[in-house]
């Protein structure tokens, strides 16, 4: 967790109207970690129905992060109606970048804060991959997020013939810069990014904490070259094949603030189990 250092007034009162003015250090975690589950396209009510009262009970207790499922699109009412006012946030996994019209089959960004989304995730590299979204698309459904009042958690990353061809800064520098361009980079202040190398999702395959790790600090680092302040706060998930065993090592790097969690946000007991390793 990243931690600032500051020296601050310290007022102490002692006997007979008496005070007594310090400065002390005090350091400060600047950044909260959030775990977010990407169902994907899976689920059914009365499954979600039991994984969401899996998660709500496991997570009841635990104050020292954030939470959150992206769950399909029809399961939106479920989750408001069972999550609200609990300290699971919800969110949708795509959405459209008009904010209305015909665009048959496509979901305005309105039409998921009528259900309450916090989060929207934007650019997964199954949305690149298989629906053929560019920067410019991810990049245009970035900006529709934040004007109906979303978080959007927008991922970059790159494919295994591109880490293994050296050029990973370069993809990741492309897809953050489209971002950046259009929105600039004040907009990151209400926004997550999501380092999810496309070798590692679904597969079994996680980064090494240390591989991801250079990776979110090059993000940071570019983020910075903008704004270092923005860049300071930035919340920084990683995503691929995250779970139970080896979430605490991924969370516990400098720059890794939390995780993007796919298949293990499925299982009640993983889950909870990762919401928990990202509270040390
Ligand atoms: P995974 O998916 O945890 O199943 O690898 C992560 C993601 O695609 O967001």
């Amino acid at each position: 967790m990243f931690r600032s250092i500051r020296f601050v007034p310290l007022t102490i009162r002692l006997f007979a109207g008496r005070i007594a003015r310090f400065r002390v250090w005090r350091i400060d975690n600047v950044r909260r970690k959030l775990v977010v589950g990407n169902w994907k396209m899976y689920g059914r009510l009365a499954r979600n129905q039991e994984l969401l009262q899996g998660v709500l009970a496991g997570v009841r207790e635990l104050r020292g992060a954030d939470y959150a499922v992206c769950v399909p699109y029809p399961y939106l009412a479920q989750a408001q109606s069972l999550l609200q006012g609990s300290n699971v946030a919800w969110g949708a996994q795509n959405l459209s970048p008009n904010e209305e019209g015909a665009f048959t089959g496509a979901v305005a960004p309105g039409m998921l804060t009528d259900f309450g989304c916090k989060f929207v995730i934007i650019g997964h590299s199954e949305r690149r991959g298989l629906f053929h979204e560019s920067n410019e698309v991810a990049s245009a459904k970035f900006d529709a997020a934040q004007k109906a009042g979303m978080t959007p958690i927008f991922c970059v990353g790159e494919t295994l013939a591109e880490r293994e061809s050296d050029i990973t800064e370069q993809v990741v520098a492309t897809q953050l810069d489209a971002v950046l361009d259009r929105a600039g980079v004040q907009a990151l202040s209400n926004a997550v990014i999501a380092y999810e190398p496309v070798w590692a999702i679904g597969t079994g395959k996680t980064a090494s904490p240390e591989q991801a790790q250079a990776v979110h600090a090059f993000i940071r680092r570019r983020v910075g070259g903008h704004d270092p302040e923005v860049a300071e706060k930035l919340c920084i998930l990683y995503g691929g094949s995250v779970k139970a065993a080896n979430a605490e090592a991924l969370f516990g790097m400098a720059d890794i603030d939390g995780g993007l969690i796919g298949g293990a946000s499925l299982v009640a007991e993983e889950f909870v189990a990762i919401c928990r390793a990202a509270q040390k």
